[in-house]
C-alpha cells in the first residue's frame, strides 16, 4: 500500500521510491545527519523542506536538484515559535501539507556538572527540547487534518545511558524519548506515527569535536568496529518515514553498531 514503482536507468529497471509524493520537513539540515537525511528523502521521491539557523543551506539545493526533487530552504531558529510557525505555513504554501517531520536540529555544550553554567544548560534545553516541542506543535494540526503523518525525533544513546560531561544533552535526549512516547499515545489514534532514532557516535562535526583517543576507544567498544556514517542514520529515517513502518509507533531505534549491548 502506498508504494510507487518508478522506471529508472537505461534498462528501465523497476525501483521502489518509498517516499514518492510525500512532503518532508527536516530541521537543522544544512549539514550532518539532517543533510544526509534530506538527500536520502529526495532520492526516495519526497519533496524536501529544510530549515537551519544560518542564511545558507551550504549548497544542499544543488545536491537535491540532482535527485530531481522539489526543495525549499528556510532560515529558522527552532527555539523561536514565531519563526517556526511562519516556516511551517510557508512550506505548506510552497510544497504542500507536511507528511513527515524530522526533528533533527540539535546542539551540544558539554561540561561536567560542577562546571556547567546555567547558560549552557538553557541553550541545550532550548534547541534540543523546546525546538522539538515547537516544531511538532506547529506541524501536527496539518497531519491531524490529513489523518496521517510520520514524526521522527533524533534522540541519542546518551539519552538512554547518560554520558560523562553531558548533563544538559543527556537530559534533552531522554526528554525527546519521553515526548516521543507521549505523542505516540496521543497521536497514534489520529493516524500519526511518532518514533525516535537513537544514534551512537556518527561522523559529523558534532562528533569530530571529540578528542581522537575518545573516538578510537569508541570504535574499539563498538562490535561493528567503526564510527557510524550519516547515511546509517538517514537510512533509519527513510525506513521510519515510509509505509514499511506503518505499525511502528513509540519506538526508539538505536543505530549504534551495537555500542551499548
Ligand atoms: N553525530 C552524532 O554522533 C549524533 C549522535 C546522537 C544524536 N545526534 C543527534 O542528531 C542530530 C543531528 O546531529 P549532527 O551530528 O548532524 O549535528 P550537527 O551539529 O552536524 O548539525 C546540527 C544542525 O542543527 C543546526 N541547528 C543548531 N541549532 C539550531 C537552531 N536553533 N535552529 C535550527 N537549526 C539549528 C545546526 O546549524 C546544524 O546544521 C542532533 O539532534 C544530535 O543531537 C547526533
Amino acid at each position: 500500500m502506498g508504494r510507487e514503482l518508478c522506471a529508472v536507468g537505461p534498462g528501465s529497471q523497476l525501483e521502489i521510491m518509498r517516499l514518492k509524493n510525500k512532503i518532508a520537513f527536516i530541521t537543522g539540515a544544512a549539514r550532518g545527519l539532517g543533510r544526509a537525511t534530506a538527500l536520502s528523502f529526495a532520492k526516495e521521491g519526497a519533496s524536501v523542506a529544510v530549515c537551519d539557523i544560518g542564511a545558507s543551506d551550504s549548497g544542499l539545493a544543488s545536491e537535491i536538484e540532482k535527485a530531481g526533487a522539489r526543495y525549499a530552504y528556510f532560515p529558522c531558529d527552532v527555539t523561536k515559535s514565531d519563526q517556526v510557525n511562519e516556516v511551517v505555513k510557508a512550506i505548506s504554501a510552497k510544497l504542500g501539507a507536511i507528511d513527515i517531520l524530522v526533528n533533527n536540529a540539535g546542539i551540544t555544550q558539554d561540561a561536567t556538572l560542577a562546571k556547567m553554567t546555567e547558560e549552557q544548560w538553557n541553550a541545550v534545553i532550548g534547541v534540543n527540547l523546546s525546538g522539538v516541542f515547537l516544531c511538532t506543535k506547529a506541524v501536527v494540526p496539518g497531519m491531524i487534518e490529513k489523518k496521517a503523518g510520520k514524526i521522527i525525533n533524533l534522540s541519542s544513546i546518551v539519552g538512554l545511558y547518560g554520558n560523562f560531561g553531558q548533563t544538559n544533552y543527556a537530559a534533552t535526549k531522554s526528554g525527546v524519548i519521553g515526548m516521543t512516547k507521549t505523542w505516540a499515545r496521543e497521536l497514534g489514534p489520529k493516524g500519526i506515527n511518532v518514533n525516535a532514532v537513537a544514534p551512537g557516535f556518527i561522523a559529523t562535526e558534532m562528533v569530530r569535536k571529540m578528542p581522537q583517543d575518545v573516538l578510537d576507544g569508541m570504535k574499539q567498544r563498538t562490535p561493528m568496529r567503526r564510527i557510524g556514517e550519516p547515511q546509517d542514520i538517514a537510512n533509519a529515517c527513510v525506513f521510519l518515514a515510509s509505509h514499511e513502518a506503518d505499525f511502528i509507533n513509540g519506538a526508539v531505534l538505536s543505530v549504534d553498531g551495537g555500542l551499548v549491548l
